[in-house]
């Protein structure tokens, strides 16, 4: 069995009388501790995929098992779980709450269960600390830099230690420098054992990756 298996997955968009099938019968494994860069074309199925993975969306049909249980198994509760506990997602525009400041920002992705509000802020700022901000903590996200506002956007994703991360062109809007300052992090979180699954565009990045997967109209290419 292997950590998550993606089996038949489908994903269809239906619009009026216009119908996508952005993830079009996709079948494939990843194992645990994977590093794994996913590329392809603008339009071609990658972010939709993620999504899927991530639990912020639901297949057409078809199923992801993860340790071999079905993740669309168990509905609503399932996916909230799953998002809470097991993944945490990095996007290229960052999507932070613009009103609330990095620490903030972090403190509100903790799982309630049982911590006190001084714990949350500890955990938090600990957190901060992982990604090199604890001294950006009180910043709001108009007042920090592309690369740190990413970087508070990884702590936001760590906040409950999930085994898996999902990075949607982690660099995408960051300059060369900066963006293989995130990498090099993507890449320490997964020497640490954690699961990296990174959309990129840039050829580059996704040599870093053990494996690349390339996406053409909805399906996996060979390569
Ligand atoms: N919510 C939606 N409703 C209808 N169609 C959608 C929706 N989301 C995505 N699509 C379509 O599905 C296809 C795949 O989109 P997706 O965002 O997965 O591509 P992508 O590979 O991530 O592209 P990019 O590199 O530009 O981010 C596209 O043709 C897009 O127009
Ligand atoms: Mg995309």
């Amino acid at each position: 069995m292997s950590f998550i298996e993606i089996n038949h997955l489908q994903k269809i968009y239906r619009k009026a009388t216009v119908t996508v099938p952005a993830v079009n019968d996709i079948s494939f494994t990843i194992e645990k501790g994977e590093f794994l860069a996913i590329v392809g074309k603008s339009g071609s199925g990658k972010s939709t995929l993620l999504n899927l993975l991530g639990g912020l969306d639901t297949p057409t049909s078809g199923e992801i098992l993860f340790d071999g249980a079905n993740l669309f198994g168990e509905g609503k509760d399932g996916l909230v779980k799953h998002r809470r506990h097991r993944v945490g997602m990095v996007f290229q525009s960052f999507q932070l709450i613009l009103g609330q400041t990095a620490l903030e920002n972090v403190e509100l992705a903790l799982a309630f269960g049982g911590i006190s509000r001084s714990e949350r802020r500890a955990r938090a700022l600990a957190l901060l600390e992982q990604v090199g901000l604890a001294d950006r903590a009180d910043h709001y996200p108009t007042e920090l830099s592309g690369g740190e506002a990413q970087r508070v956007a990884i702590a936001r994703a760590l906040a409950n230690d999930p085994d898996i991360l999902l990075a949607d062109e982690p660099t995408g809007n960051l300059d060369t420098q900066t963006g293989e300052m995130i990498l090099g992090l993507l890449q320490e979180l997964n020497r640490q054992g954690r699961t990296v699954i990174m959309i990129t565009h840039d050829p580059d990045m996704a040599k870093v990756a053990q494996r690349t997967i390339r996406m053409q109209d909805g399906q996996l290419q060979n390569s």
